[in-house]
């Protein structure tokens, strides 16, 4: 019966029938009807202007934070991710095309110009860089166009095609793991069914070429965001419950994605819960649900995430991901619309409000999609429904200092005591293969990056090497590295001079 008011709805959506019928017959409030005509016809509401947005009481941060409309003219504004040179990309699915918001230089808060990446593309969604390449995924394929000195340059390739776009949630999104390989998570085409394809409602893992697709995990409904923890890399993605069983079930899922597991969906929901219309799990013999890492509120939505470096912040902020609620669309009274802060504790994650105040009273004045953190430590947050991003960062001088001004020179006063009674030789291989194993050359050695680390030796030294590791700084994750394993980097970095000297 709810399956086939869900059926039907989405019906009278697509035949564009009157939707005023629906909410006088009480279907649907009207707040949802605002929050669909946006999911399904980009109808979004007026961008705050700045005047509007800072300290004025519209929007509630934690004590201390200050907001900024970095961009009011991103109608649509979808994923984010910066590039090397610190410009943010967005992509607009709605527009078909990825465009870049030039860093701000001259500090009044806002974006420096924007301009077109790439277009034509067909509700590009997810988007990431890989040795000198942006991805882009796309509704039904995943392409590649080389990216240098802030311009995507030559053609645009198709790397996996013959995905299905079709249903419900036909946005895809892409990202680089701590292990170089492409993840990319797919949604399901229904609220809830079996599917005939069986990579939708999974995480797929891709070589960088597109070659060697396999499915991750399955069960996965609609899991839009996901990012790695910087202190044990594991693989945390967001994940939509199902819909019309309820105001209050179920939760919406943050899941700890490990391969091979299985993640409820369309058998089980919320805690493992068996899904009404469903029936029993017909290869219940082969696999168990995994419960969920974190419940959100049902219908909150929770879509972009991001792990948030934040040794510079002030205030209680270890272990945190950051995850945007884009909030309900039925749900008799409209919840969500907000970015919450997740706090990784030992006895589990507690969830509290980071950035708010969207909800006014069932006036909606924004929806948050992404969340992402600038090499500025700042955090980025698109806005589809007002098309925007917002931009928090906390007042703290030397906070906003740029990546180029931060290695002037920090060698150390002398060589640590450990140098000399250290085999280099054997020290640097190991921090070679340390360097391949994290992959560390996919930023550093990625085309127009900002922070090569050739020439390393003349201007840091082993301590401030070692620092750069044990406290990196955004984008730079924080690897989980032994405190030799930080020497034998530094080693490896720091050589030649070093190496070729100890036989001296
Ligand atoms: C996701 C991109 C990324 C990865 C992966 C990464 N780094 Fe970095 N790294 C950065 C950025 C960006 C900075 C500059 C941060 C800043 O100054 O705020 C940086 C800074 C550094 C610095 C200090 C350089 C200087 O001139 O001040 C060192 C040393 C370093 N990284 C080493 C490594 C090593 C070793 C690895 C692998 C274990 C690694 N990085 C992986 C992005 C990355």
């Amino acid at each position: 019966m709810k399956k086939l008011a869900y059926a039907l709805l989405v019906l009278i959506l697509l035949l564009g029938a009157p939707l005023a019928l629906l909410v006088n017959s009480g279907v649907i409030s009207a707040s949802s009807l605002k929050m669909i005509a946006n999911t399904q016809f980009g109808i979004g509401v007026e961008s705050p202007s700045i005047d509007e947005s800072g300290n004025n009481g519209i929007y509630q941060l934690p004590p201390g934070f200050t907001l900024q409309v970095y961009a009011d003219d991103v109608p649509k504004a979808r994923f984010l991710r910066f590039t090397p040179l610190g410009d943010l990309l967005v992509s607009r699915p709605h527009k078909g095309d990825v465009i870049l918001l030039r860093e701000d230089k001259n500090g009044d808060g806002r974006h420096d110009g924007l301009e077109t990446v790439v277009d034509g593309l067909n509700r590009p969604q997810g988007i990431d860089f890989h040795q000198g390449w942006l991805y882009i995924a796309e509704r039904e394929q995943v392409g590649r166009v080389r990216f240098d000195k802030g311009r995507a340059i030559g053609d645009y390739e198709s790397i996996i095609t013959g995905l299905t776009g079709d249903g419900n949630h036909w946005s895809k999104t892409l990202r680089f793991g701590p292990d170089g390989k492409l993840y990319l998570a797919q949604g399901s085409t229904c609220n809830v069914c079996v599917e005939e394809d069986e990579r939708r409602a999974t995480m797929m893992r891709f070589n960088p070429d597109g070659s060697g697709g396999e499915i991750f995990a399955t069960g996965l409904r609609n899991s839009v965001g996901f990012d790695w923890s910087p202190w044990d890399n594991g693989l945390y993605a967001t994940d939509n419950g199902r819909d019309l069983l309820g105001d209050d079930f179920p939760v919406c899922e943050l899941n700890l994605v490990e391969e091979g597991n299985f993640y409820g969906w369309p058998y089980f929901n919320d805690n493992n819960v068996p899904d009404p219309d469903m029936g029993p799990d017909p290869q219940a013999a082969n696999r168990t649900p995994t419960s969920p890492a974190h419940g959100f509120k049902a219908h909150n939505a929770p879509l972009g995430m991001t792990f948030v470096e934040t040794s510079t912040w002030k205030g209680d902020f270890e272990r945190v991901a950051l995850v945007a609620l884009h909030g309900s669309w039925n749900r008799s009274s409209p919840d969500g619309y907000k970015v919450v802060s997740l706090h990784f504790t030992n006895s589990g994650i507690e969830e509290r409000d980071f950035l708010s105040g969207f909800n006014q009273d069932g006036d909606i004045l924004g929806r948050p999609v992404d969340v992402l953190q600038g090499p500025d430590a700042a955090v980025y947050v698109s806005d589809d429904y007002a098309g925007a991003v917002y931009r928090i960062s906390q007042e703290v001088s030397g906070l906003q200092g740029n990546i180029a001004g931060r290695s002037v020179n920090k060698l150390d006063e002398q060589a640590p005591p450990w140098l000399a009674t250290s085999n280099l030789t054997a020290m640097a291989t190991e921090g070679a293969q340390l360097y391949q194993h994290y992959n560390c050359a996919s930023c550093h050695e990625s085309i127009g990056t900002t922070v090569s680390l050739k020439g390393l030796n003349e201007r840091l030294g082993y301590n401030a090497v070692i620092e750069s590791l044990r406290e990196a700084r955004a984008p730079m994750p924080l690897f989980p590295l032994t405190e030799l394993q930080q020497k034998q980097i530094a080693v490896y970095l720091l050589q030649p001079e070093d190496i070729s000297d100890s036989g001296q």
